[in-house]
């Protein structure tokens, strides 16, 4: 036969040595070993041949096949080893990079700010006791000593549901509950929502929240209640915190004050966040008026004790200096996540 089958294989190792892809590999393999390759044409051919010769030759092309074959599944290997290594390549991880911190939910800051008052006068010896939001004006205004007509209802302008119930404006008738118990001593905190018809802007919403405190028993004066309050500003604020009381009017506390911390941003020398003045005011307190007792059933020549109010918005803005209250109600997580 007038076929040199050494060259035939020679070409073709060649070209798939020279194979640039799969497809390319293919294209060869077919060309070879398909229904019309060259190989598979000697293969047809063997017939023409003397048996003797058929046997011989034969063989030989038997040999350049699977020369052949065995190429090809060489290169495909290689082409598959390339291609997942590619892959590998294109897919790396590298697991040394900071994972994604997987986001759940937090606190909101004010929140974190009343379970910190709230641990702090735990810590005294307070126990936390809860009122009703709707209220009755007897507890929110009567028995606290802001009769009907008193300029101090006009300061907490009031949602009336009808002429004896309202939304707390305060946590103050907490006090009021507290004391017609008639138990003492009486050492507690009361958190919670009230109510205002106030606009809402910057610095006032028409709810927002405060905590009460009073402590009612026998020899309680008013250095027990600068004791407490200030230990209160320490361990809220900070050890080098200092207070100051100046005098206030509240119609169930008598005398009445206004507690200021000494600036945390300055130290008190005086600057923006303290409008220059090195203090901020913080709460409301005094020692619990004797017409506050009479009007709750106790024996005003019996007992004494002090109350305060703080707002809990009011602190949470001092301590994250957030300048606008607002935010704090919006709940838009790009601010809240901050809290986190
Ligand atoms: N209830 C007062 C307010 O809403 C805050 C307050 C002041 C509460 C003095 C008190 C207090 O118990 O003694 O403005």
């Amino acid at each position: 036969m007038d076929i040199n089958l050494e060259k035939l294989k020679d070409k073709a190792l060649e070209s798939i040595a020279n194979a640039k892809d799969p497809k390319d590999l293919d294209d060869i393999r077919v060309s070879y070993l398909g229904k019309k390759g060259e190989i598979t044409a000697v293969m047809q051919r063997l017939r023409e041949l003397k048996e003797e010769e058929r046997k011989e030759f034969g063989k030989t092309v038997n040999i350049a096949k699977s020369a052949i074959e065995e190429h090809i599944r060489l290169k495909q290997k290689k082409f598959g080893e390339k291609i997942i290594a590619e892959k590998f390549k294109r897919e790396a991880i590298d697991v040394t990079l900071p994972s994604k911190k997987i986001s759940i939910g937090h606190l909101h800051p004010c929140s974190i700010v009343y379970n910190d008052v709230r641990d702090i006068f735990e810590k005294m010896g307070y126990t936390v006791v809860t009122g009703p939001e709707i209220e009755y004006d007897e507890y929110n205004f009567e028995k606290l000593n802001i009769e009907k007509g008193h300029p101090a209802r006009d300061e907490q302008d009031t949602f009336y549901i009808n002429d004896k119930v309202l939304l707390r404006t305060q946590t103050s008738p907490v006090q009021a509950r507290v004391m017609e118990k008639g138990k003492l001593p009486i050492c507690i905190i009361s958190a919670g929502r009230v109510f205002r018809s106030d606009s809402v802007d910057a610095t006032h919403s028409p709810t927002f929240h405060q905590i009460e405190g009073l402590v009612v028993d026998k020899d309680i004066s008013f250095t027990d209640l600068k004791g407490t309050l200030t230990t209160f500003a320490k361990a809220f604020f900070g050890e080098n915190i200092k207070t100051r009381f100046r005098p206030h009017h509240f119609p169930f506390t008598e005398p009445s004050a206004e507690m200021d911390v000494s600036c945390f941003k300055c130290g008190g020398s005086g600057c923006r966040f303290c409008k220059n003045e090195g203090w901020i005011e913080i709460l409301g307190c005094g020692m619990v008026n004797p017409r506050v007792y009479e009007l709750c059933g106790l024996d005003k020549d019996k007992c004494q004790g002090f109350a305060f109010g703080i707002g809990i918005e009011r602190l949470a803005l001092l301590k994250y200096e957030i300048d606008d209250m607002r935010l704090l109600y919006e709940n838009d997580v790009r601010f809240l996540k901050q809290f986190d």
